[in-house]
C-alpha cells in the first residue's frame, strides 16, 4: 500500500522548490493534495503532482494573510472532508549584519517564515484536532539551529520555527498530533540559484558546499522523502523532532587531519 494512501496534505509555498518536490512525492505515495502559494504558476513538479493527485488544488495566497490561509483550510475541508498533513514550506531569504538591516525587512522576514508558519497551524489544527490525528512538518533550516554569517533575520526566524514546532509538539500531542520541523543545508532550489546569481559569490558557493561533507548541495527530493517519512505512519512515535538533513553541513569541520592519520579525507571534488 502507498505510504500516505487517503491520506490529504496541505502544503504552504507548493509552487517551488522544496514544496512541489513535497507535493509530488506525498502525491505518488497516495496523497491528494492542495497547494497554496502567493505565485500563481507552480513549477514542474507541482504540475506533475497535480497530475498524480485525485482532486489536486491550488490556492493563490499570501502567508502572512490570517483570512486567506482560513480559506485555504476551509475549501480543502469542504473538497476532501479532512486534514492529514500540513507542510509550511513557504518562505523567504533575506538577511544581512544587524546594522544594516532596515526594521520593515526584519519584519518581512519575520512574518513570512515564522508568523506565516504559525498562521497555517492555527488554522490546520483544529481541524486536525476534530479528525483526532495529524502530521505537521515545518522547513525550519540548519540556520535555525546554528548561525550562519549576515544570516540575522533568516536565523532569527528559523531558530523560532525550531522552537514553535517543539511547544506545538507539547501542546497537541495528546489530540494524537505529530509536529516537526526538517532542518535543510543548502538545497538546489529557485531560492538558492536567487542566492548566487552574481558572480563574485563564486568562490563563496564552492566554500559552502564543500562544508557540506557529502561534497555537494542537496537536490529538493531528498527533502521531499524526509517530509514523507516525518508525514507518514513510519515516523508515529516522533514528534518536537527538528530533523536535519544537511549532507553533513552541521556535522562538524573538517581540516585534513584525517590524512594525516592515513585516510584521504577530502572531498570527492577535489
Ligand atoms: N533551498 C534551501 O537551501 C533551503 C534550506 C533550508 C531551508 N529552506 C526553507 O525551505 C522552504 C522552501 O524553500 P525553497 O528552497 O523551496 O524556496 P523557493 O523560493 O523555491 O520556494 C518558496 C515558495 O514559497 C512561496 N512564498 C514566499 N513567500 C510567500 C508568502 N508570503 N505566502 C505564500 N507563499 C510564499 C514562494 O512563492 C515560493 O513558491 C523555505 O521556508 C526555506 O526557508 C530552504
Amino acid at each position: 500500500m502507498a505510504r500516505l494512501e487517503g491520506k490529504v496534505a496541505l502544503i504552504t509555498g507548493a509552487a517551488s522548490g522544496l514544496g512541489s518536490a513535497c507535493a509530488l512525492r506525498f502525491a505518488q505515495e497516495g496523497a491528494r493534495v492542495a497547494g497554496f502559494d502567493l505565485t500563481p504558476e507552480g513549477d514542474a513538479a507541482w504540475q506533475e503532482a497535480a497530475q498524480v493527485a485525485p482532486g489536486a488544488s491550488f490556492r493563490v495566497g499570501d502567508v502572512r494573510d490570517d483570512a486567506a490561509l482560513g480559506a485555504f483550510v476551509d475549501a480543502a475541508r469542504e473538497e476532501f472532508g479532512r486534514v492529514d498533513i500540513l507542510v509550511n514550506s513557504a518562505g523567504v531569504a533575506a538577511g544581512g549584519p544587524v546594522h544594516t538591516v532596515e526594521p520593515e525587512e526584519f519584519e518581512r522576514v519575520i512574518d513570512v517564515n515564522l508568523k506565516g508558519t504559525f498562521l497555517a497551524c492555527r488554522r490546520v489544527l483544529p481541524v486536525m484536532m476534530k479528525g483526532g490525528n495529524g502530521s505537521i512538518v515545518n522547513l525550519a533550516s540548519v540556520e535555525g539551529i546554528e548561525g550562519f554569517e549576515g544570516g540575522s533575520s533568516y536565523n532569527a526566524s528559523k531558530g523560532a520555527v525550531v522552537l514553535l514546532t517543539r511547544n506545538m509538539a507539547i501542546d497537541y500531542a495528546r489530540q494524537g498530533i505529530r509536529v516537526n520541523a526538517i532542518c535543510p543545508g543548502f538545497i538546489q532550489t529557485p531560492m538558492l540559484a536567487g542566492l548566487w546569481d552574481q558572480p563574485e559569490v563564486e568562490e563563496i558557493r564552492e566554500r559552502i558546499k564543500e562544508a557540506h561533507q557529502l561534497g555537494r548541495f542537496g537536490q529538493p527530493v531528498e527533502i521531499a522523502n524526509a517530509a514523507l517519512f516525518l508525514a507518514s505512519e513510519e515516523a508515529s512515535f516522533i514528534t518536537g523532532h527538528a530533523l536535519v538533513v544537511d549532507g553533513g553541513y552541521t556535522a562538524g569541520h573538517r581540516h585534513g587531519i584525517a590524512r594525516l592519520m592515513g585516510l584521504d579525507s577530502a572531498p570527492p571534488s577535489a
